[in-house]
């Protein structure tokens, strides 16, 4: 038995990199998920697995997202929701302000808006089946106890957009907690991934990182285990060259940044 048989879950972003790990994982669980991502390769990628139902959306536009929502609904309800889909981008403080504005808009409509948008659709749906699970996909750079001087100086609202969702994580915990409604966020630093190759020439870890870079395979792991133990309002560090495994529950007034 899975953890979440007969449940439905969404997934953004889920074409490659994490998504397509955590929708898979999802269900192996036993769930029943909704992938979808701006591209049209999501319709391929799943070839086979019956219990994912691939849709091309852009998680920042209203009218993709309740598309997405009517298929979910269609399957069944909502259980979870896996707010996935990023972009990274290098936006040094020094750009012009043209390009800081443009760099603004692809990083916010996705990374923070599409968050929004994507989660506000689904909770009264959650709310129907029962409750359920939100995770939030962030970063280590929200974890400043981990992660100081560590953090790329010229990424400034890739990380101003992450450190956003602290806010919907913490907020939607305590009031969604009485709906049965946790809300997590997995926080880790470099995991193989599209997004991460490219950073690099020809797509290709540098040796030292290559040996330690985590898989998305083992973050989906880190987030099976974050819904089975129940807790809500962390966010969850993974660590490369560290053990994948959630650390102890904090208290409240330590969840956010500790
Ligand atoms: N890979 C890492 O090292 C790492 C580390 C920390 C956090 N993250 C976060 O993990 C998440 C997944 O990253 P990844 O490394 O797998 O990246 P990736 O670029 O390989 O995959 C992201 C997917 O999101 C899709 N996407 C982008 N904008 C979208 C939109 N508006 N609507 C729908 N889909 C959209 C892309 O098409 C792509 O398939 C992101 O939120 C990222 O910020 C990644």
């Amino acid at each position: 038995m899975g953890l979440l048989d007969n449940k439905i879950a969404i997934v953004s972003g889920a074409a490659q990199g994490l998504g397509k790990s955590l929708a898979e994982r999802l269900t192996k669980e036993g769930a029943t998920v909704v992938a979808f991502d701006v591209q049209p390769s999501i319709n391929n990628v799943f070839a086979g697995n019956t219990r994912i139902k691939p849709l091309i959306a852009d998680v920042s536009k209203r009218a993709d997202v309740e598309k997405v929502i009517a298929t979910a609904i269609a399957l069944g309800g909502i259980h979870v929701v896996v707010n996935n889909a990023g972009k990274w981008k290098k936006t040094p403080v020094t750009s012009t302000w043209e390009q800081a504005l443009a760099d603004w808009d692809e990083i916010m409509d996705t990374n923070f808006k599409g968050v929004m948008l994507l989660s506000r659709a689904a909770i009264p749906h959650m709310i129907k089946s029962g409750g359920g699970d939100i995770v939030n996909i962030s970063t280590y750079y929200v974890l400043p106890a981990r992660s100081d001087g560590t953090n790329p100086p010229d990424t400034d609202l890739y990380a101003a957009s992450k450190w956003a969702l602290n806010g919907f994580t913490d907020a939607w915990a305590k009031s969604l907690a009485q709906h049965k409604i946790r809300v997590n966020a997995l926080c880790m630093g470099a995991t193989d991934s599209p997004m991460l190759r490219g950073l690099f020439p020809d797509k290709k870890l540098p040796p030292e990182m290559a040996a330690m870079v985590m898989s998305p395979d083992a973050i989906a792991g880190q987030m099976i285990d974050l819904m089975r133990d129940g807790r809500t309002g962390e966010n969850i560090g993974a660590w490369v060259g560290h053990p994948i495994e959630l650390p102890p529950r904090k208290a409240a007034h330590l969840r956010m940044t500790d």
